[in-house]
């Protein structure tokens, strides 16, 4: 298949652009670089001999993705689009709501738009557990009320919603995985999540590892988990990955809409990730224990099976390979892809 990867420089992105290369795919992906590299292209290329085809272009302009569609066609067209493409911290869109509604809704509107009128009516959607918001039940299984607490979650509820809609209306098929923490790296180290700012705890635990960081807050310690922080559904982003290129080969044919949790079940409390990360990387991560943070809950672990059941996914990838990989890219890259990257 030709698959379109939105967001394909990015994290989680340029993970699937292996995989998706080494099971045989075709691969182009458009991306407007505003939290990425090419360096992460150039890297595929080293892990896996190929480079998939790039365009710089932003989502929201609407002619560059026209010309897209149209240059494909030329050769058949994509036969899937896989959507990465997104503005993704949480604070940032509480500070800036209009940034990312902008950003990701409209900018997946004109997409879907662009596909529905170039005849391509496939697509993997990257949603998220923050959809969720404070969950009732734990697990968390794919039928828990959506109602998120924040920007950045509205705004993949609402496309989860347009994306459902318009399957019903022009006969898509789309899936929508709402990954749970998704952490780790390529084996190699060659790629790996490279923020400016961590927001989220495994990055910042590998920044301050590498010195880059003074010491790591815990938010919380008085939290209703065996050891007081917050307890998270962590997966490896190789499996992750895995996830995206089965949903694409093994979702039923024709018009349909299918909705999966993309977790392991298993909650890994904040101490246990760092004293994990400790024993990946030979050394001490200071760490001091901070208030809550408004909007935290205490354990966000998801129901897993019907991914397994319908899918045949699950992670083959636990919390030692996590922290072992996320050290390995940490250490060999210790300025992410600006720097230079050591053996
Ligand atoms: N990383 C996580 O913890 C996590 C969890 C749940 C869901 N997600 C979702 O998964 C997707 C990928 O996340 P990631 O961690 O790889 O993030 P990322 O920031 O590394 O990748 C997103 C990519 O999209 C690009 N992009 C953003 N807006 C664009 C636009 N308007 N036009 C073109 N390109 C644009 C960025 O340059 C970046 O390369 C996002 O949709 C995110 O919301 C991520």
């Amino acid at each position: 298949m030709h698959i379109l990867v939105t967001g394909g420089a990015g994290y989680i992105g340029s993970h699937t652009c292996i995989e998706l290369l080494g099971r045989g795919h075709r691969v182009t992906v458009l991306d407007n670089l505003c939290n990425s590299s090419t360096v992460s292209l150039d890297r595929v290329q080293q892990i896996c001999g190929q480079r998939p085809a790039f365009v710089e272009a932003d989502l929201r302009d609407r002619p560059a993705l026209e010309s897209l569609f149209a240059e494909a066609a030329k050769t058949g067209g994509f036969d899937a689009v896989i959507h990465f493409a997104a503005l993704k911290a949480v604070g940032e869109s509480v500070a800036q709501p209009l940034r990312y509604y902008e950003n990701n809704i409209s900018g997946s509107i004109c997409l879907f738009e662009v596909m529905e009128k170039h005849g391509c009516r496939r697509l993997i959607f990257s949603s998220s557990a923050t959809v969720y918001g404070l969950p009732e039940k734990l697990p968390i299984s794919e039928s828990e009320s959506i109602k998120p607490t924040n920007p950045y979650g509205h705004t993949k509820s609402m496309m989860e919603q347009v994306l459902l809609d318009t399957a019903a209306a022009h006969a898509w098929n789309v899936t929508l995985l709402r990954y749970f923490n998704p952490v780790g790296a390529h084996p190699s180290g060659l790629i790996g999540e490279d923020p400016e700012f961590p927001n989220n705890l495994m990055p910042f635990v590998a920044q301050v590892a590498a010195g880059r960081r003074p010491k790591v807050t815990i938010f919380g310690d008085d939290w209703p988990t065996p050891d007081g922080t917050g307890v998270r559904d962590y997966l490896h982003v190789c499996d992750l990955a895995a996830a995206h290129v089965d949903a694409l080969e093994k979702a039923a044919p024709g018009a349909a809409t299918a909705i999966y949790n993309v977790g392991t079940g298993t909650g890994y409390s904040v101490k246990q990730m760092i004293a994990a990360f400790e024993s990946a990387c030979g050394h001490p991560v200071p760490s001091v224990i901070g208030p809550r943070r408004d909007g935290d809950v205490p354990t966000v672990v998801a129901e897993a099976s019907l991914i397994r059941q319908r899918l045949g996914w699950e992670a083959k990838l636990g919390l030692q390979e996590m922290v072992r990989d996320a050290w390995n890219w940490q250490r060999r890259n210790p300025m992410g892809f600006k720097g230079a990257l050591l053996d």
